[in-house]
């Protein structure tokens, strides 16, 4: 067990920890990300391939990154440092860190837009801006929030200065007081907007189309997406899980907190779909329509149904709590390593905050007044969703993986997985080999892809 204390805190209890890693896990990912993406890519069968990846790839990169937190006690970058010069590695493994923390400026970036929209529907939907609007309407309304820079500007900045006031007043008065309050509220509302949809929508319909395993609507790159996106769920590859590793108290086991974190958030990420697609096909809506599925289809499902303008604000109020929690947790592994360069908590939020925000900018601007500029096809908004959670994400994770199973001694493991020989055997083998393994296979099946696809 390490005997290091966390300059920046630690959680009071097993259950801070659980709400706290719970928060980061479920967010944009699970209401807004896996719906679109398991609708588009063949429902079930990328379901199956999904869970697959959780339990092979995620979980065991999850148990690693709260290991590695925990011992190191210390922002990810500094943790990679230290671990590596305890077993008398190369300190070059910092650099690790240091590409979590660039995916995660990437990813908030393109997070706090889709967050600032969400935000921004919770207001249209109080104001009954959609009520009776048929689909061409709202995707109208989509547009036209989209085509508009400083209306977006306003509502991602709104959400950033949210996320910043959090992180800035520390781990026990401003990170877990949060996710006591917001996790909470966030099963309630998700329990409520699912039960809502199976009763006003269309249950059979969304069953079908969800979780009908059909293989042949499955290609390579839908498997990629599948494994990039268990790394986004269950926020592994920037260090989010590192850092709130290193606040854990040591007399928690990690395995076990693990093991829920993962279970809690594969569950919402499912009944998400339940609270969606019953209400879309309810109206014949469209429903593949990617990223803007939500914002543009959805507020029409809404908007016609009983009490929906009501509905329709407890369903945006869910998504921005979600990203909200996990927002906090995309920039904490930034800010503890400025607080360990010696500046203040308030200073580094700053930074880092301020950053973020030019380069979110750069993605609202993207999405009209530069919406001309793309790379083969894809402008920087898609570009950045893909490049940082498909790519970024599982590199980092397969780094992750390699270091705690191949830099870091077994002993040390041990100590502070504090488990029985044969479950440490068990996931320290799938760590070493099929992880890594299966990482590389996917890569290496996408790019080929990818090339013939582009
Ligand atoms: N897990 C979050 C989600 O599903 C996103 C996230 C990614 C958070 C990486 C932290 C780190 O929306």
């Amino acid at each position: 067990m390490s005997e290091r204390k966390s300059i920046h805190g630690e959680w009071s209890s097993g259950m801070a920890f659980f709400l706290a890693a719970t928060g980061s896990a479920i967010g944009l990912g699970n209401i807004w990300r896996f719906p679109y993406l398991a609708g588009e890519n063949g429902g079930g069968a990328f379901i199956l391939v999904y869970l697959a990846c959780i339990v092979l790839i995620a979980l065991p990169i999850l148990i690693a990154e709260i290991t590695l937190g925990r011992r190191g006690r210390e922002s990810p970058l500094n943790t990679f440092r230290r671990l590596a010069l305890d077993e008398g590695r190369s300190r070059a493994w910092a650099g690790v860190g240091f590409i979590g923390m660039l995916s995660g400026i990437i990813i908030l970036s393109f997070y706090s837009v889709v967050a600032g929209w969400s935000l921004e529907y919770i207001w249209l939907s109080l104001r009954g801006a959609y009520q009776g609007a048929s689909a061409d309407r709202t995707d109208q309304l989509f547009s036209m929030l989209t085509s508009s820079p400083w209306q977006q500007m306003f509502w991602y900045t709104l959400f950033l200065a949210l996320t910043l006031i959090i992180v800035a007043r520390g781990v026990r008065k401003g990170l877990e007081r949060a996710v006591w309050i917001m996790v909470p509220l966030l099963f309630v509302l998700l329990a409520v907007l699912v039960a809502y949809a199976l009763v006003v929508g269309d249950a059979h319909a969304a069953i079908v189309y969800l979780y009908s395993v059909d293989f042949s609507r499955l290609s390579g790159h839908a498997v990629l997406l599948a494994m990039g996106h268990s790394f986004f769920t269950l926020s592994l590859g920037i260090g989010a899980m590192i850092v709130y590793g290193a606040y854990m108290p040591n007399r928690l086991s990690i395995m076990r907190a693990a093991i829920s974190v993962a279970v809690a958030d594969t569950v919402v990420a499912v009944l998400a779909g339940l609270a969606i697609f019953p209400l879309l096909f309810a109206r014949h809506l469209p429903v593949a329509q990617g990223p803007k599925l939500i914002f543009a289809s959805l507020p029409a499902a809404f908007g016609s149904l009983p009490f929906g303008f009501l509905f329709g604000a407890a369903f945006f109020a869910l998504l921005t709590l979600a990203a909200w929690t996990s927002a906090i947790s995309i920039i904490e592994p930034v800010v503890s390593w400025l607080v360990e360069l010696g500046w203040s908590r308030p200073r580094s939020v700053l930074a880092v905050g301020s950053v973020v925000w030019m380069s979110s900018m750069l993605i609202d601007f993207s999405l009209n007044v530069w919406s001309g500029i793309t790379w083969q096809g894809r402008t920087l908004f898609d570009l950045f969703n893909f490049v940082s959670s498909d790519i970024m994400l599982p590199l980092g994770g397969l780094l992750i993986a390699l270091f705690a199973g191949w830099v870091i001694s077994e002993r040390s493991l041990r100590q502070e997985l504090r488990m029985n020989r044969g479950a440490l055997r068990l996931w320290l083998w799938v760590l070493r080999y099929v992880t890594p393994v299966g990482v590389l296979l996917i890569f290496l099946n996408a790019l080929g892809l990818i090339r013939g696809a582009l």
